[in-house]
């Protein structure tokens, strides 16, 4: 039997980036992935697939809705299956790219399912694999909504709908969050009609209330039609269509809905089965998910556990830091991860982006805040683009300035908000990001007067 220091028990990106951290501190490292690639969610079926069809069925929306007004001639038309094939090549690259780091870090693979046999063991297949610290990193699957099936053809998980084969003309959309918003523009854009079910009154529940108001009057400009308030109750599938029946949040009449292809997206779950948790004495929350303390560490000496499968946003860039905290902390550093900055990214065009807290959650606490707004419409660069959707909001402390939480719905606000992220990191206030030079003509400029804006005295509004 060969002994490890550290047994890694699936490779997303909380475990993969676990491994090759300790690794990189000496460790003598394994991992153990059921999957035939590595990557987890994120790359095989999550982020790196949504993403390349949010890219290419950006670009095709463009030439379609923005090239004749640029001076741009062009024909374009869907090739749906050369899509598809352009989003494995996107998976393929990032999966091989993993194979490539666990070989330079001399980290010992182990494929089948994993499972703790006893303390500093375990099992996989017909092997067993010593190791002095187990982590944990066996990420999350997709919620089921109560009796409506999954097949992936007709009613789809996200999975289902990374791989169909034709553009649906009909999609409905159960779950107003980051998956059917994303899914759904895909599509949207892909010619479908896309309609979305909401249980709540509104969508994206967790931003900011006012970038979500905003958000969905964008979307529908877009073509999407909501259907807030509103629950499904059940779904039946004939193999040609879906009917759902649907009625309000709070019971009332039920209406039929048909669709080509139901997408349910109603949150992820943690994934914990066969993994031999309760025998080794590690506890799960009233959520399913597996309880850590501050370093990580289960109820059972020797485990921990990282990732989706932990208290937290389910973002891979939260499991990775996760990843990098707990191999540093076993390696007697001081391993950490600031839950207050994580930045959350909502793909679509335009993008959504936020860090730190909602307006919704300062007022709550009864925190004392001061905002400052900038619409993008002011902004030179996104007027020279005509992307002036959307704006950027900074909430301050009002006795102190420092920047509490950023929201941008606007042209590449994924990209802005890690200026935001790295201010609030360091402390910083709407003042030294006010009177930091910001280069001209850039879309970075309306975070800089949304910051002149907490102080009422943006230049441009
Ligand atoms: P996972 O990535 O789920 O990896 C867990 C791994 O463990 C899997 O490979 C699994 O096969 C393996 N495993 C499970 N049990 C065992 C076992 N017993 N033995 C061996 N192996 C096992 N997040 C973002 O931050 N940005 C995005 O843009 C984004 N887009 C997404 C889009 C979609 C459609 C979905 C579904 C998710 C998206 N996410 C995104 C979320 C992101 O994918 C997850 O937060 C992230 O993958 C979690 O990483 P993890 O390492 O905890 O788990
Ligand atoms: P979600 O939690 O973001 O949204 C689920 C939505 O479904 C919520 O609005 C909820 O109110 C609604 N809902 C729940 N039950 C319902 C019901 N019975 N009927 C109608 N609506 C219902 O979950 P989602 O979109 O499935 O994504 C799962 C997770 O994956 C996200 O929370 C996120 O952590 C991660 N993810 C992140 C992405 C990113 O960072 N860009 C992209 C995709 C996923």
């Amino acid at each position: 039997m060969t002994a490890f220091d550290l047994a890694v028990i699936g490779t997303g990106p909380g475990g993969y980036v676990c491994a090759i951290r300790a690794a990189q501190l000496g460790m003598k490292v394994a991992v153990i992935e059921k999957r035939s690639s590595h990557g987890g969610t994120c790359l095989n079926i999550g982020c790196i697939p949504s993403k390349a069809l949010l890219h290419a069925s950006e670009l095709y929306a463009e030439s379609k809705h923005s090239f004749a007004r640029m001076g741009i001639r062009a024909e374009t038309s869907v090739d749906f299956p050369r899509m598809m094939a352009f989003k494995q090549e996107a998976i393929d690259g990032n999966t091989r790219g993993i194979d490539f780091l666990f070989k330079k870090n001399k980290i010992t693979v182990f494929h089948g399912e994993g499972a703790i046999a006893a303390a500093g063991m375990v099992k996989v297949g017909g092997e067993v694999i010593a190791a002095k610290h187990i982590v944990i990193a066996t990420g999350s699957d997709s919620a089921r909504l109560k009796g409506i099936e999954v097949d992936e053809e007709r009613i789809v998980s996200s999975t289902g709908a990374l791989s169909l084969a034709v553009v649906p003309a009909r999609l409905i959309v159960i779950g107003a969050g980051v998956i059917g918003l994303e899914l759904g523009s895909v599509y949207a854009r892909l010619g479908s009609k896309v309609t979305v079910v909401e249980y709540l009154d509104r969508i994206l529940p967790g931003m900011d209330l006012e970038v979500a108001k905003a958000f969905q009057r964008i979307l529908q400009k877009q073509g999407f039609a909501f259907k807030l308030s509103s629950k499904v109750t059940s779904a039946r599938n004939d193999g040609g269509k879906v009917t759902l029946s649907v009625e309000g949040a709070a019971g009332g009449a039920a209406e039929q809905m048909e669709a080509d292809v139901v997408l349910v997206a109603i949150g992820r779950v943690p994934f914990t089965k066969g993994l031999g948790l309760d025998a080794a004495g590690v506890k799960l929350d009233e959520r399913g998910r597996i309880v850590v303390d501050p370093r990580f560490a289960t109820t059972a000496p020797g485990i921990y556990a990282i990732g989706d499968v932990v208290r937290g946003p389910m973002l891979a860039h939260k499991a990775e830091d996760e990843g990098i905290a707990v191999a540093e902390i076993l390696a007697g550093q001081a391993g950490h991860v600031n839950y207050d900055v994580i930045p959350g990214v909502v793909y679509t065009a335009p993008e959504v982006a936020a860090v730190g807290k909602t307006e919704e959650e300062l007022k709550s606490s009864g925190i004392d805040y001061k905002a400052g707004k900038f619409l993008f419409l002011a902004n030179g660069r996104a007027k020279a683009n005509q992307t002036t959707d959307g704006f950027v909001k900074i909430l301050a402390d009002a006795k102190t300035d420092r920047v509490l939480g950023v929201h941008i719905v606007g042209p590449m606000a994924g990209e802005l908000i890690h200026e935001a992220a790295v201010l609030m990191e360091f402390g910083g206030s709407a003042e030294d990001l006010a009177r930091t030079c910001h280069a001209h003509p850039t879309l970075s400029e309306a975070i800089k007067e949304a910051a002149q804006a907490v102080s009422g005295r943006a230049i441009h509004s």
